[in-house]
């Protein structure tokens, strides 16, 4: 029988957001398990959440080394669900313990970290994952393979927005994910952008295949008591000449999770919004607008392979995040042409913060380079 990927996970316990996530999307598909915790940084949290999944008591840790020096040869990999400033040590000691890694975004609090790793990912040959988890959905891989076929000739320009409205006032005395967010020592140099403009760079380049090669960057604190970002734009020039325009935004008042892409190119355009998922749109000048949907006609194989029901029973957040999961499990498996967020990805998205966070402190010289990497 084959024997599934086995994992243990750091962070993730009570009242937190996105380790539940990581559990459902890594048990979607039937590739791994969750066979160890160490959930929280309080023992009684940690010990809570391990009694809710049913795990055995002894594979519930009160801190995430003992859990890799005791799991030795028992777990394959690991996935970090901790605020930022946590995800480099981590991830480090993971892959020192000889296990892949899927990690959420932002990669690392640095530059500097993130070349680290990346460094220490290709000395160990192991699979490291990042959950830039939008780049999951069928209708972002149909996006993505319809620029690949030609569909919009050459690419012109890039319009990619996120706002939210969820910080638009100082709750961060009483929120949990706020209070780390706005903190510098745990969130790094930038909240706002760092939290979501970069999975808006990262969707970007995933879909266009460009690489965003300068950037000029205006960032904001509206919300009084605030030492980092919470609303931020930026002007995009692309590799290939593109021109593109990037919004990331915490105190868009009244958005939800509106993360959204559209790319014009010389022959077509297409869009795409995290909140109607199933749905890409494609322009012409000289013809109607086309609809595709999700597993329905015109879905290209890059996307079907990702579909799994039929076109109109609704797929969302948890299926794209699962599938982020199950290419990784795939590539923890020993599958070459596994399909998610790598290391690279995640040395992009700093060089990204970085010099979004340079170029908005200084008003005279705006365009910036995003580092060689
Ligand atoms: N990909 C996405 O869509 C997405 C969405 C939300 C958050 N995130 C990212 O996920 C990470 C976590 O965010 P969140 O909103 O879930 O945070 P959170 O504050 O809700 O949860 C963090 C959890 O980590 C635990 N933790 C902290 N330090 C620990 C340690 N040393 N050992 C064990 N557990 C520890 C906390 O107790 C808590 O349970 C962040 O990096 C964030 O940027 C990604």
């Amino acid at each position: 029988m084959k024997r599934k990927i086995q994992m243990g996970m750091i962070g993730g316990g009570p009242g937190s957001m996105i380790g539940a996530v990581h559990r459902i999307a890594a048990r979607l598909d039937g590739k791994i398990d969750l066979a160890c915790g160490c959930f929280s940084t309080d023992p009684a949290k940690s010990r809570l959440t391990a009694a809710e999944l049913s795990l055995p008591e002894d594979r519930c840790y009160e801190d995430y080394l003992q859990m890799l020096e005791a799991e030795k040869g028992r777990i394959d990999c690991v996935a970090i669900v901790t605020p930022n400033h946590q995800h480099f040590p981590m991830a480090m000691q993971a892959l020192n313990h000889g296990l892949h890694v899927i990690c959420d975004k932002p990669m690392t609090l640095t530059v500097d970290e993130a070349r680290q790793l990346r460094g220490r990912v290709r000395e160990t040959g192991l699979v490291f994952c990042l959950t830039h988890n939008y780049t999951g959905y069928p209708m972002v891989k149909q996006a993505r393979a319809m620029v690949r076929q030609g569909r919009l000739g050459e690419i012109r320009k890039v319009v990619v927005e996120y706002p939210q409205g969820w910080l638009a006032s100082a709750i961060e005395s009483s929120n949990k994910q706020a209070s780390w967010r706005t903190d510098p020592k745990r969130a790094g140099v930038s909240c706002c952008m760092g939290d979501i403009g970069s999975h808006a760079e990262n969707l970007a380049e995933y879909v266009t295949g460009l690489k965003i090669r300068e950037l000029c960057a205006d960032l904001h604190s509206f919300v009084p008591g605030r030492t980092l970002d919470d609303d931020g734009s930026v002007l995009l020039r692309f590799d290939n000449g593109a021109r593109g325009v990037l919004m990331a935004s915490q105190i868009s008042v009244g958005e939800e999770n509106a993360l959204r892409i559209r790319v014009y190119g010389t022959q077509g355009a297409l869009e795409w919004c995290q909140e109607n998922p199933e749905t890409l749109q494609y322009r012409r000048n000289d013809q109607p607008l086309t609809v595709y949907r999700r597993g329905w006609a015109g879905t290209l194989p890059e996307a079907e392979r990702f579909c799994r029901i039929p076109a109109g029973h609704p797929e969302g957040f948890l299926e794209a995040f699962a599938n982020i999961y199950s290419s990784f499990a795939d590539a923890a498996a020993g599958h070459a042409d596994a399909d998610f967020p790598s290391v690279d990805d995640g040395l992009r998205g700093m060089a990204f913060i970085e010099a979004v966070v340079k170029s908005a402190a200084d008003d005279q010289t705006k365009w910036l380079p995003v580092a060689e990497l």
